[in-house]
């Protein structure tokens, strides 16, 4: 899979017009569409689920990557990949049998990622980052858009990158929380595959040139 790949969060669009914004994404250079699932519990706030699902199924057209910030994920695994999911990363702190949930998600037919909210050592992922496709790093802590990037990360990426070399491993590194045009080329260039964009994308005026821009 290639790398430098702009994943904008659906949980910034315009509800109201929310084919609009997923036809403006198809249109753009987006690589991914993130999904931002809260259920209340694992984090402080509530976001969306099935039905905005069913949405994003009948008209995107790009990789459709689901961030499940919910307790118990193993249980909703499956729907969401029969809503149409390419990719589901479930947080480590969310997973007592974290192993099974990512050969659940895998069996099932969807690639798989593993998350770590800001204070969660990357060392915890050495027995899963083989069976991994994907890393998600938290550089905010999860739950709402719009916050400040934890510089922090810039040493957790590089801590991944070198996990994932010791183990012959695969995965993708992805960084999600307060990216923007100011700090998207460092953490390219620190080793992030994947980028999302919440805040930066959608309250930009045209959200379409800052996918591009973050690209470079
Ligand atoms: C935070 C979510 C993020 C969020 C990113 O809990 O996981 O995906 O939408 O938004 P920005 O880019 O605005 O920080
Ligand atoms: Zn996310």
């Amino acid at each position: 899979m290639k790398t430098k790949l702009i994943a904008p969060s659906l949980l910034s669009a315009d509800f109201g017009n929310l084919q609009r914004d997923i036809e403006m994404l198809n249109n753009s250079q987006a690589d991914w569409l993130h999904i931002d699932v809260m259920d209340g519990r694992f984090v402080p706030n509530i976001s969306f689920g099935f039905p905005v699902m069913k949405t994003v199924q009948q008209h995107a057209q790009k990789f459709v990557d689901v961030h499940l910030m919910i307790v118990e994920p193993e249980k909703y695994a499956e729907e969401f990949i029969s809503a149409g999911a390419d990719l589901v990363s479930v947080h480590y702190e969310a997973c007592t049998h974290l192993h099974r949930t990512i050969a659940l998600i895998q069996e099932k037919g969807a690639k798989a990622g593993v998350v770590l909210n800001p204070a969660t050592p990357v060392l915890m992922l050495e027995d899963i980052i083989a069976e991994v496709d994907l890393v998600l790093l938290m550089s905010v802590n999860p739950g709402f858009g719009g916050q400040k990037f934890i510089e922090n990360t810039y040493k957790k990426i590089a801590e991944t990158k070198d996990l994932i070399l010791s183990n012959n491993s695969t995965a993708l590194i992805e960084v999600d929380g307060g990216v923007n045009l100011d700090n998207a080329g460092r953490l390219f260039e620190a080793g992030a595959d994947v980028l999302v964009a919440g805040n930066a994308v959608f309250s930009s005026e045209s959200p379409e040139r800052t996918i591009e821009l973050l690209k470079i």
